[in-house]
């Protein structure tokens, strides 16, 4: 968008059919497959760690370095396995992109398994969308019949079997080692680590865990190169994204842009919020990131700015919500999720999830006491840090950044009859 070199994940989307093999191959596609497989796996790898891509699933990790963790002695088989069982609130980057542009993201996974050795590659996909697993498998299909995928791909003697699985409509399934869990026939909830799947995952085999995204960017790296790619972004935050903007604004949706954009860029792209109203607070990354405030509005939307705002950038789901909404009902609503979806492993997020939603309802009714803010900020102490897997500190990372940031309008939840805050409500309570 505000750079020449963009659009580039999201640069066909417009097109008529844009799925379809033959307007993906009109536009280039398939040319990096075939570039990569002229030069070695190692090059490959070399490639994709000298951009500096790093994950965009929401942690950020270096993606060259975590395929470079694979271990090459290790006999069991390699694989690789796409994260696409996108959920995070707010998150809506790769579902559409998948719907938009499937051979993207085929072609990337053929790439990323030729770098890592792999011959069986999964694409793990939300179990509730099915017609993006239907896209999915039917780009599958015409890679393998255009020689693509499959057997001896393009005469290069590499094979690699593709398959698409579709999960069972669980966030927990998000988190990398309850997707492998799944992804084996179980019950999906989350491993320790170490070990990283890298070492053991699926199988207990060497594993790739990456992201829609990520994977996606991969043909574009190898077509156009690493300098290209770094030349886009901040300094430790290369290469271009997709932001997903919702709530209160007026045209939502994905907007690719390089790293380090404002979220005041952005809003000037979307319209800016809706009439007549101003912007209170959003997240950068879906709920599970520190919320923030129209004071952040100018910081770089890149991993080293939104973590030295004491947030993060995660999944680039900047939800905006304007000085009509509850903070206090907001955060309610999303712990609820949190709660619903905790796989019940670990007993803080299990139960502290519980106890909070149970807590903030109080808060909503104005029926808080004295004293329950700190209550709820000690429950989440006890949660975040102390469970298994992410969902439990993201689950109590917007809550606690909501007191920092607006702990007037949770004491205003005290001691105040319920039908004072919400007269419409006041024949429900007799
Ligand atoms: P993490 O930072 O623990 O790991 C990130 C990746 O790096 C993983 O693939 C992990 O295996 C790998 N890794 C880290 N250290 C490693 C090591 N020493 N050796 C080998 N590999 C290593 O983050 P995590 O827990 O996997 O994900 C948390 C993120 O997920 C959050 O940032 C959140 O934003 C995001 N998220 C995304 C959702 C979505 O819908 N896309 C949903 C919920 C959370």
């Amino acid at each position: 968008m505000t750079d020449e070199l963009t659009p580039v994940l999201t640069a066909n989307w417009a097109d008529e059919r844009a799925w379809k093999l033959t307007n993906y191959e009109r536009r280039g596609g398939y040319q990096a497959l075939r570039k990569a497989l002229s030069t070695t796996p190692a090059d490959v790898m070399e490639l994709v760690k000298d951009s500096g891509l790093r994950g965009r699933g929401g942690a950020g990790f270096p993606t060259g370095m975590k395929w470079s963790f694979v271990p090459k002695d290790n006999p069991n088989p390699k694989y690789l396995v796409v994260n696409a069982d996108e959920s995070e609130p707010g998150t809506c980057k790769d579902m559409p992109l998948m719907m938009a542009s499937p051979h993207t993201l085929v072609e990337g996974v053929i790439i990323a398994s030729y770098a890592i050795g792999c011959r069986y590659a999964f694409i793990y996909c939300r179990g509730e969308v099915l017609h993006i697993i239907r896209r999915l498998q039917q780009a599958v299909r015409e890679a393998y019949s255009a020689g693509y995928a499959g057997k001896n791909i393009l005469g290069s003697g590499y094979d690699v079997e593709v398959v698409v699985h579709a999960g069972a409509g669980a966030y927990i399934c998000g988190e990398e080692t309850a997707l492998l869990d799944s992804l084996e026939g179980r019950r999906g909830q989350p491993r320790l680590r170490p070990p990283f799947p890298a070492v053991a995952g699926l199988y207990a085999s060497p594993t790739v865990v990456n992201n829609v995204e990520t994977i996606a960017s991969v043909p574009s790296i190898i077509d156009r190169g690493a300098a290209w790619f770094a030349s886009m972004g901040t300094e430790k935050s290369k290469g271009m994204t997709i932001y997903s903007l919702s709530g209160h604004v007026k045209r939502p949706g994905q907007f690719e842009a390089p790293l380090g954009v404002t979220l005041r860029q952005l809003l000037e792209l979307s319209g800016g919020m809706r009439e007549g109203h101003e912007l209170k607070f959003w997240t950068p990354g879906g709920s599970s990131t520190p919320i923030l405030t129209a004071e952040h509005l100018d910081l770089p939307l890149d991993y080293e700015g939104m973590a030295a705002a004491g947030t993060m950038l995660g999944t680039k789901a900047l939800q905006c919500f304007d000085e009509t909404t509850s903070v206090v009902r907001t955060t309610l609503r999303w712990i609820e999720f949190y709660k619903h979806e905790s796989c019940g492993k670990c007993t803080p997020c299990r139960e502290g999830n519980w106890w909070l939603v149970q807590l903030l309802k109080k808060f909503e009714a104005g029926q808080a006491q004295q004293g329950d803010v700190e209550k709820l900020l000690d429950i989440a102490d006890d949660i975040g840090g102390r469970s298994f897997c992410a969902l439990a500190d993201g689950a109590v990372a917007c809550l606690t950044s909501a007191i920092k940031h607006f702990r007037d309008e949770f004491e205003q939840g005290m001691h105040i009859p319920a039908w004072e805050l919400f007269p419409y409500e006041r024949s429900a309570l007799f």
